[in-house]
């Protein structure tokens, strides 16, 4: 039997003024994006914001329904519309962030879900490049991890399905 073991560095800032201009600029891109999120049931206002490497950036948000499953999040939001108006174009960086207009506390970092985790990977390996996410809440400290798959050891991939 042998071990393993799996381990990833990540970068945390205290606060986002330590960001470098360009990305404190989609950060900031992202906080005004999340006012169009159509979150009337967790009133959980996230977006996702991405730069690519054409210099182009794009946004989306959650979009929720009535038939809560049927919601979707920012993330594979912006994973559908990027794949859409911008094929094959890599992506350089991804900033997500949100508003809880439920509790009012926005102030730490949340990261993607499972299944955004499992999109996001999927993009980042089509695209060949791996994407950098920039994870933020209103105020509070910033995470910067520099790849997805840093966020999901032992993904599925195209491969798997090669047996
Ligand atoms: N949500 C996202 O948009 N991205 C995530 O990574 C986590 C959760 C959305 C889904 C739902 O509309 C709301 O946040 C609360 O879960």
């Amino acid at each position: 039997m042998a071990k393993h073991t799996h381990q990833f560095e990540f970068e945390v800032l205290d606060h986002e003024v330590e960001l470098n201009e360009q990305d404190r600029n989609l950060l900031q891109k992202a906080k005004e994006t999340t006012v169009h999120a159509y979150a009337p049931y967790s009133r959980f206002h996230v977006a996702a914001v991405a730069r690519l490497d054409n210099g182009e950036t794009i946004g989306a948000t959650n979009q929720e329904n009535a038939s809560y499953p049927v919601g979707i999040c920012a993330e594979r939001t912006l994973l559908g519309t990027l794949s859409s108006v911008y094929p094959n174009i890599p992506v350089d960086t991804i900033a997500i962030t949100y508003t809880n207009h439920a509790t009012g506390n926005s102030n730490s970092p949340a990261s993607p879900c499972g299944l955004c985790r499992q999109s996001l990977l999927e993009y980042e390996q089509r695209t060949g490049k791996p994407i950098r996410l920039i994870l933020a809440g209103e105020t509070g400290k910033v995470l910067i991890i520099s790849s997805v798959k840093d966020l999901l050891p032992f993904g599925f991939g195209p491969d798997d399905l090669k047996g």
